[in-house]
Parts: C-alpha cells; structure tokens; sequence
C-alpha cells in the first residue's frame, strides 16, 4: 500500500506475523537530542533518530540558526552546535509542538530574535502557558494571542526562579529547564510528577547537571552544553499501536524489540494488562534510557477506568487506548485528560467521531470518553490530520467486521512514516 495515499483502506485481519519490526527511534528523545546537540559546543552525534517529519523540524530550526545538522545515512545525524545568529526567516516548526515549545526557552538563553511559526494545528495550539513562565525567568517573548507566530527576543539576561508548572507537561518543563540552564542563580521547577523525564536523564550526557528533589526539579545555572554520542532507544509510543494490534487480534502474540522502558512511557502498556492482556517486558539496557523487548498477547480483554495521575504515561496513547476500549467488555473510562483536546487536533472528538462511524459507543465530556466495547462494524473515518488518531483507526480495523477506510492517512508522515508499509508486512 503507497504511503502517501491521502486515503487508506484496512481490511480486518484473521492472523498477524508475531515479530513486528523495530519501533522507530523515539520521537521525544530525538527532539531534545539534535536541540541540545545544537545548543553544545563541540560535535553531537545521533543514531536510529526518530524518521518522522516533526524531528525535521527541530532540525530545520536548528539548522536555519547556525547549527551544523548532516545526515549520515539512514537515521544517523552529526551536530556541530554552539553560536545561533538570527534566522533569515521565520522559524517554520510545521505540526511539532514539541519543537517549538522547547524552542521556546532555548532562545531565550540566546542574544538572538527569532519568529516560531507552524501550520494550522500547531497554530491552534496554546503557548502562553510556555511564554508566561518563561517571563518569570526574564525573558521577552510575544505571543499572537497566546499562539503562534511566537516572537523571542534573547539578549534579556534570564535570572534563576521558583516555579508551580500549571500542568503536567514534559514539554513545558523541558523549555523551563533549558531556560534554567541559561540563567543566573538557582531555579526550582516543581509540578511535572509523572510525565515523561527524558530531558532529565538525557541532560547529564551532554554535561549539565539538574538534581531531582522529590517533586522538584533543581537547576543551578548558568552551565553550558558539551556534545556527545547517543543512540536513541525505539519509541514506545510507536510499539503501542502493534501491541495494541496483539490485543485486540484474537490468537495475535506480537513482540516489539529495542524499545524505550522508562516507567513514565509504558502507561499504555500497564493499561493492557489491566485489561487483561498478556503482557511481558524484559529490560537489555539502561542506556541512555532503559530499553528491551515488550510482548502481548490476546486475551479476552475488560473495560478499565483511567485518570488522574495515570493521564500523562499515557497521554499520546489515549487515542489508541480508546480504540482497543472498543472491543473490550463493559464501559472504559478516561477523566483528566483535557489535554487531548489541544494536542495535534481535539484527540476527544475526532477519536469519538472515528469510532461511531465505525459503529462504535462513545460519550465525551471535557475531560475525557467513555467507551462500551464490542466489535466494531467497519466504515470511513476522519483521521482529524492527526498522525495519531489516523494510525489508531488502521489498527481497529484489524479486528472490525468489515473494513475501514481512513481519510487523511498521509499525516502517519508526521511520526511514522513507514507506518501503514509495516503494518502489512505484520498481517503476513
Ligand atoms: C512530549 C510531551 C507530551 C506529548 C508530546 C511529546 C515531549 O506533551 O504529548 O507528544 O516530547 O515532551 P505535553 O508536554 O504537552 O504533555
């Protein structure tokens, strides 16, 4: 099947292959890995970076503010960082919100001025709730009514702050904490309990130094990034769509090799096996990031009731989770999870709308979904152009009546380029 069909029709399926290939590199991981590698003096080096067109983003940033970025086969990168100079244009961040809210605090370190934009979504998307703290730290940064287009004007000496995230981001905290590491003094950023701590662990590669007290996140700064070598380990939120194909396919057992582990990832995997799949993770390394082989197989699976403190090692997988929800025994639920509605579309509604076109039973409230499985039947859905969502309805269809038809499918590009190719290949 083409990858860059707009249009995509899954029939179900009666067997699957039981490897699945290798999850691409984690899309997280890779972004902080080329911004750190272009704030660094010295030479970075990255490998099995995530192939999708948002980490090119991060690295057309960089590169458009003097960043030396080189490909070196496939998912291999150098890095020469240090000195950033203005950019000629407006920094084009195109559907990542990650890129641009990291971004965010990385100017602010800079003596620098540059405009982030992005396309329609990303415009959409709120960033006042990154400019405002960043202002506590002292810098200067405009917002277009709390979106993009966003302006920062580095050259603002930036001043060690205490701070109460308001939400539980990693994207947040991780602009807070570049910002930190260019500022002078002691910062405290409390608030980010749970949600995913890659920029924690990854900083001391690259030689900077942050301590975990409790909740709080502690940063003397100003410290300055060295280069260094890194592999990154297979996303775990890229594997969740093939484990979550073994749960839902009856007879599927699907192993996924060489995948990040780390305990703020795996929510959705702790979720399958609440629902009674079987499920097996072996770690192999520690390093950078502990990382190993993820196995499940199917089994008659039961509804589930997910929130609070559980919402952000599972954030990206809500979507998905819902889908598999749909072919589970009684009502799931999801609360605490507002936050869906402003990721790359309104993950609760456009999830909603997919599933009842297929047949489904789904109730929305803002903060969530409750979903009564079954089977589904089949249809056409709307994947919202959110890469997530399109992936999630392909692999319902693996285990619906008849098949699906997913419009906008090309969008997979986003994360996962070569998503719907493997996808066939497991089905042989
Ligand atoms: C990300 C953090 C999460 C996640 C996003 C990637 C990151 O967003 O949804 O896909 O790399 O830090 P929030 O920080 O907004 O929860």
């Amino acid at each position: 099947m083409p990858t860059q069909t707009a249009s995509v029709s899954i029939a179900p399926a009666r067997r699957l292959a039981t490897e699945a290939p290798d999850a691409p590199g984690d899309k997280s991981i890779s972004h902080r890995a080329v911004l750190f590698g272009a704030l660094a003096e010295g030479e970075t080096n990255v490998t099995n970076l995530a192939p999708g067109k948002d980490v090119a983003s991060t690295m057309s940033c960089v590169a458009a503010l003097g960043a030396s970025v080189e490909r070196r086969g496939r998912g291999a990168v150098r890095i020469r960082g240090g000195a950033w100079h203005d950019p000629a244009a407006a920094l084009d961040c195109g559907n990542s919100g990650t890129t641009m809210r990291l971004l965010m605090g990385a100017l602010a370190t800079r003596t620098i001025a540059a405009t982030l934009d992005g396309d329609d979504s990303l415009r959409r998307r709120p960033m006042r709730r990154i400019a405002e703290p960043l202002q506590a730290f002292g810098a200067r940064i405009d917002t277009t009514d709390g979106h993009a287009p966003v302006r920062v004007h580095g050259g603002y000496a930036l001043r060690g702050t205490t701070l109460q995230l308001a939400i539980a981001s990693a994207q947040l905290a991780t602009s807070l904490t570049i910002a930190a590491t260019g500022a002078n003094g002691r910062s405290e950023l409390d608030g980010a309990v749970g949600a995913r701590d890659h920029t924690e662990r990854l900083l001391p590669h690259f030689g900077i130094h942050v301590e975990r007290r409790g909740s709080v996140l502690v940063v003397d700064g100003p410290q300055r990034f060295r280069g260094t070598d890194l592999r990154v380990p297979g996303d775990p939120s890229a594997a969740a769509f093939w484990l979550a194909a073994a749960a839902i396919v009856p007879g599927a057992r699907i192993a996924v090799r060489g995948v990040c582990l780390n305990p703020t990832r795996i929510g959705f995997v702790r979720a399958l096996e609440r629902m009674g799949a079987d499920v097996r993770m072996v770690v192999e390394t520690d390093v950078p990031e502990p990382s190993g082989t993820i196995e499940v197989a199917h089994a008659p699976l039961r509804a589930i009731a997910l929130g609070g403190d559980e919402v952000p090692g599972i954030i990206d997988e809500l979507p998905l989770l819902g889908v598999v929800a749909a072919y589970a025994q009684g009502t799931t639920t999801v609360r605490g999870a507002a936050e869906l509605r402003v990721k790359e579309s309104d993950r609760i509604e456009v999830l909603a709308a997919g599933l009842r076109a297929l047949g489904g039973t789904v109730t929305t409230v803002p903060d969530g979904f409750d979903v009564t499985g079954g089977q589904l039947a089949g249809g056409t859905v709307e994947s919202g152009g959110d890469h997530r969502l399109a992936m999630a309805f392909a692999i319902g269809a693996l285990g619906a009546a008849d098949a699906v038809t997913i419009d906008d499918a090309s969008c997979v590009a986003i994360s996962h380029p070569s998503f719907f190719d493997e996808l066939e290949a497991l089905r042989r």
